[in-house]
């Protein structure tokens, strides 16, 4: 599988990460998935064969259960893989429970390291901005993971473009470990991040890590069958907001590009097309079943032409807003658009 530098950093991902909110199952990620041990070791055996090299867990996926079962299964593994989770969701009641204050960044860290069974977490993201805390006290903390040998790289996720840049901006100005990645939701159904955080990072070099590819399951195309099993986008009652009528033209698309490559599905051209969007350094695959996995994994072999991309964009595309659109029409030769596809508002 082809592999990628991490933004500005020498850490190479495989352009597939396995993401691990379907193991566990407590609470309110019970309708995400119930891998428990003995399916997710089969399932990361899987993914690794298939050449995936970035595991993506939080401590707040089933309340540490998610991270727990991956410190099970590792082991001997540990070496072959790099180990991303993040920190920031509640994982108590206490004052300090949560959010990025130094007081629960090191906590966390020491929580997710135990459960982890592993001495160093490769890629420590902030799962979300923490407006009530000095961003320079998130850094430090962060920095000090980093000299401590417990944390190698750090991460966002969630950020606005000025999010990002602030802290970027002061962690270069004190000296401090700065963010690599920014985990961010995208797809061919969401594409808001082409306006604002996909341009922020390209332009500072910090490498886009892509969730929700598939939309939650809904870009396999699996919802226009009346019989389709229960599934985490009916539990979410989300599934309405992306089945109009744009929503399945994209599927008829998918379809038909599908169509035309041996052996591909409607997921894979779907996470093939993200691949290809600049910024993107790896695209974190989820799936409940080892049938799931085996078709997204499938997505890494094989790539869809120019043409059947531009369709794509074309589809997909949504009215752009302020200040988008002004720069389209008004500074197009001072401010070239990284995303040339997007159509602007009549
Ligand atoms: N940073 C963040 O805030 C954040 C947020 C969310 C996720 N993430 C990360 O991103 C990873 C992936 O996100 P996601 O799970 O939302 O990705 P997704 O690809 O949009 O959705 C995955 C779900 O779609 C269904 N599905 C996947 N492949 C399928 C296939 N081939 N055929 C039929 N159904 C299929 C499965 O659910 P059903 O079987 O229930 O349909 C599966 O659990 C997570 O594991 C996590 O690591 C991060």
């Amino acid at each position: 599988m082809e592999k990628r530098f991490l933004g500005r950093s020498g850490l190479q991902v495989s352009t597939l990460a396995f993401g691990l909110m379907t193991f566990g199952g407590t609470g309110r990620f019970e309708s995400v998935g119930t891998t428990e041990v003995d399916d997710a070791r089969r399932q990361i055996d899987i993914a690794i064969d298939a050449g995936v090299t970035l595991l993506d867990t939080a401590d707040i996926y089933s309340m540490g259960r998610s991270e727990e079962i991956l410190g099970e299964v590792l082991g001997e593994k540990r070496n072959e893989v790099l180990v991303a989770t993040k920190v920031f969701a509640a994982m108590g009641r206490g004052d300090h429970d949560r959010g990025l204050s130094r007081h629960h960044i090191i906590a966390a860290c020491e929580d997710s390291l135990r459960r982890l069974k592993t001495d160093w977490i490769d890629l420590y993201q902030v799962h979300n901005f923490d407006g009530l805390v000095p961003i320079e006290e998130t850094l430090r903390a962060l920095d000090d993971l980093v000299r401590a040998g417990k944390v190698r790289y750090i991460g966002c996720s969630n950020h606005f473009g000025w999010e990002l840049t602030r802290a970027q901006a002061i962690s270069e100005r004190l000296g401090l470990e700065r963010y690599i990645s920014q985990q961010i939701q995208y797809s061919l159904m969401v594409r808001d991040a082409e306006t604002e955080m996909l341009p922020a990072g390209v332009a500072q070099d910090v490498g886009a890590l892509i969730w929700s590819p598939l939309a939650q399951g809904y870009l396999t195309g699996k919802f226009r069958s009346d019989n389709h099993s229960p599934t985490r986008l009916d539990a979410s009652g989300r599934l309405k907001d992306y089945d109009d009528e744009r929503g399945r033209a994209i599927l008829t698309l998918l379809d038909e590009i599908a169509a035309g490559h041996p052996g591909a599905t409607p997921g894979q051209v779907a996470i093939n097309w993200l691949l290809g969007r600049p910024g993107v350094s790896s695209v974190i695959i989820g799936a409940r079943t080892e049938t799931q996995l085996q078709d997204n994994l499938g997505a890494a072999n094989w790539r869809i032409s120019p043409d059947e991309i531009a369709a794509l964009d074309a589809a997909s595309a949504k009215p752009l807003g302020y200040p988008a659109v002004q720069r389209l029409f008004f500074q197009q030769d001072r401010n070239p658009p990284i995303f040339t596809h997007v159509t602007p508002k009549e």
